[in-house]
């Protein structure tokens, strides 16, 4: 069996050198933002090239505090790609904000920027890109049409699948430096992934790092000082001791996606398959191909023993809790993702041989 994402065979060096950090937080007793908290705050910002990092309880968090930290009217309007995973929407409603939907691109896992313009009113807040499967959102031109609008609009992007991920054209600028506020996950699956849930906030802002700092921790900053209405979500410690540890390996993990994801761009040649495109500076955080027949490429997965995953089976505007808010809209792109789409295994740690044997798969599907 060709398994998804084996995550115990891609950690298994590691787990030693992790048992022992965590037995030296044991002695220390520091769990609540201890002290490998906030290097990894430090580490983390290093790595994305920005100047603030904060740690929080998850992805989900990271975009509702983003939000939050703005401080904006009730039911203002964030714009949102209608193909992500529900978080992005859930995280809106929860800031008590309202998501816009703009569809993907043709074939392609991110907004259709040209679309955006159609959906700014007076009350667009925020433009929200999503960097689905590691694929970059070219951040500059939703910046032009921000200045066009000589409005106020905030550019927070959910970079949940993209740690390590740049502007092509711009190899060093890794998403997560570039927007007002970027907001990671770092669930176990991820690109950069913990042993439970986490995620973390980026920023350049001073004002946002001190807000969100502040939010993430009950809105105090000072014991028994709480300044906001904030949320217990802070980043765990032992969870930030794990993920200073795998940070070292990111890059190199990084750039082995891109290797298998080149391989599969190559070499899966079938007429019944499309292939999506993905931006320069990907990394791969799934490989999505598409194929009319679904249930067929799904039974003949199965039996050639190569596991594959749907991301997503649903729209946003398809979602049962969220279908009553888009009524009659309709988002082709997204719909087909989520009809056709499948995702093929980009675990790091495939082998060659594993990934010809998906390839030849594909290959003879008809
Ligand atoms: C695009 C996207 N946004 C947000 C999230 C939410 O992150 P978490 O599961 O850590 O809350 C995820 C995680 O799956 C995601 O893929």
């Amino acid at each position: 069996m060709i398994k998804f994402y084996d995550l115990k065979r891609l950690d298994k060096k590691k787990h030693l050198i992790i048992i022992k950090k965590i037995k030296k937080i044991f002695n220390k007793g520091d769990y609540i933002l201890g002290e490998e908290v906030s290097k990894f705050e430090k580490n983390f910002s290093k790595f994305i090239g920005c100047n603030y990092a904060i740690g929080c309880a998850n992805g989900t968090d990271a975009i509702t505090l983003a939000l939050k930290s703005l401080n904006l009217p009730k039911n203002s309007e964030v714009i949102m790609p209608a193909m992500t995973y529900c978080s992005t929407a859930f995280a809106i409603f929860n800031a008590g904000l309202k998501p816009v939907l703009v569809d993907l691109d043709k074939n392609k896992p991110t907004i259709n920027i040209k679309k955006i313009n159609s959906k700014l009113s007076n009350k667009t807040k925020v433009i929200m890109p999503v960097h689905l499967y590691g694929s970059v959102v070219n951040l500059n031109e939703i910046k032009s049409i921000i200045k066009k609008t000589k409005k106020k609009i905030y550019l927070v992007d959910d970079c949940a699948q993209a740690h390590g991920a740049s502007l092509g054209y711009l190899k060093t600028k890794r998403v997560g430096s570039i927007s007002d506020i970027s907001c990671f996950s770092l669930y176990p699956g991820k690109n950069l992934g913990a042993y439970g849930d986490a995620g973390v906030i980026t920023t350049n802002n001073k004002r946002f790092y001190e807000v969100i700092s502040n939010l993430r921790n009950l809105g105090s900053s000072k014991k028994f000082i709480h300044d906001h209405i904030g949320q217990n979500s802070r980043l765990d410690t032992i969870q930030a001791a794990i993920l200073n540890i795998k940070l070292n390996d990111l890059n190199f993990l990084n750039k082995r996606r891109v290797k298998i994801a080149n391989y599969y761009d190559k070499y899966i040649l079938n007429k019944k398959i499309t292939k999506l495109s993905y931006s320069k500076g990907c990394v791969y955080h799934q490989y999505v191909i598409l194929t009319k027949n679904r249930s067929k490429m799904v039974k003949y997965l199965n039996k050639n023993k190569i596991q594959y995953g749907f991301h997503y089976p649903y729209a946003i505007h398809q979602l049962k809790a969220l279908k009553k808010y888009f009524k009659n809209q309709k988002f082709p792109n997204s719909e087909k993702i989520a009809k056709e789409g499948i995702s093929l295994p980009i675990d790091p740690n495939l082998s060659l041989k594993e990934i010809k044997k998906i390839t030849k798969v594909l290959n003879n599907f008809s």
